[in-house]
């Protein structure tokens, strides 16, 4: 039975000075837990798989076999970063699943938040489960649980709305990052050598720009909310606020308003930026973002990104707004 509590009296398990140590541990851990057997991961390339996934590479390397399933709703650029830092730079073992027209067939009319979160949910699952069944003597599950997910839920993932494998595709659960923290993790991942991109990404929710595509998701609102999602973190970036603001990012709304383009009317989408920062996610405030800077993200997205003819930025701290809009 693997040991679930933090040593009493130890305020930091990891440190920047005591992080080679964690690794060499959790190495030897791994190794010792699963000898010569393979490993299956799931890879978003969130934080907490990203840091699992290196750890593994370094503990048992081809033993590891990483699955990233690209739903369609990661932002842009993300897909081909995991191909980029696990299969070519790590030179992982990593399948590489393109499910984007399968999750948006599945998501097509459905309006209801958590009905959409449902979907995404089961249907990850569906994937994930046919990727393992192809897998040959797996044996072990890797999972990113962290201790807030342990002390949260019991365990399990924070916001996973769907069971988890089958029965007869149950693992032994390997989970190397249970006892610590997030900052904890992002000290580990940084001294695996994950680009800091990476380990000091903002959060981002398990259904993606699902949830910031409001209402029943199409696929040209959906191209539209990511790339002026990209606008936004590439304008954030350059002028010294990412890292700084907490969580950052672009949602369209389901109706079109009337514009002018080109001296004729037009009917486009309005494009909402919220920008927030918080300590727990409970409560938030809204970031003081420059005007110049908004007038300036502005215009890039009017004129760069197809069918919108509005930006709006969200004024509402939490509460009486949540972070997300649905
Ligand atoms: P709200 O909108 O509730 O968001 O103020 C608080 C934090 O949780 C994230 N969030 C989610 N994360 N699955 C996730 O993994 C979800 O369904 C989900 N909904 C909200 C949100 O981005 C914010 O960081």
């Amino acid at each position: 039975m693997a040991n679930n509590k933090r040593p009493e009296n130890m305020e930091r398990i990891v440190t920047p000075a005591l992080a080679e140590q964690f690794i060499q541990e959790q190495v030897n851990e791994i190794k010792a837990q699963v000898g010569d057997k393979k490993v299956l991961l799931a890879l978003s390339g969130g934080v907490d798989s990203s840091v699992v996934a290196a750890l593994l590479i370094r503990a048992i390397g081809q033993q590891l076999v990483c699955v990233h399933v690209n739903h369609g709703l990661l932002r842009k650029g993300e897909p081909e970063q995991v191909v980029e830092v696990f299969r070519n730079q790590m030179k992982a073992n990593l399948v590489y699943v393109d499910a984007v027209d399968r999750f948006l067939d599945k998501l097509q009319g459905i309006s209801d938040p958590e009905q959409k979160r449902k979907v995404i949910g089961a249907e990850f699952i569906r994937v994930f489960e046919e990727e393992a069944r192809k897998q040959e003597d797996i044996h072990f599950l890797a999972q990113g649980t962290i201790y807030p997910d342990i002390l949260e839920s019991g365990g399990v993932k924070a916001h996973h709305n769907v069971g988890g494998l089958p029965e007869d595709l149950q693992f032994e659960l390997v989970e190397p990052l249970r006892l610590l923290f997030k900052d904890e993790v992002r000290v580990v991942g940084d001294a695996l050598g994950l680009p800091a991109g990476m380990v000091y990404r903002q959060p981002f929710p398990g259904p993606g720009l699902g949830v910031r595509c409001l209402g029943a998701i199409t696929r040209d609102r959906l191209e539209a909310v990511r790339e002026s999602d990209a606008i936004l973190r590439e304008e954030f970036a350059k002028n010294g606020l990412e890292g700084k603001v907490w969580q950052y990012f672009t949602l369209i709304p389901d109706f079109k308003s009337v514009g002018v383009r080109n001296n004729k009317r037009s009917d486009e989408w309005p494009v909402i930026i919220r920008a927030v920062n918080t300590q727990d996610a409970m409560t938030a405030t809204v970031e003081d973002v420059p005007f110049a800077l908004l007038q300036h993200i502005t215009k890039r997205i009017t004129s760069e990104v197809k069918g919108v003819n509005r930006v709006c930025y969200d004024l509402t701290p939490k509460p009486t707004g949540t972070i997300e809009w649905e």
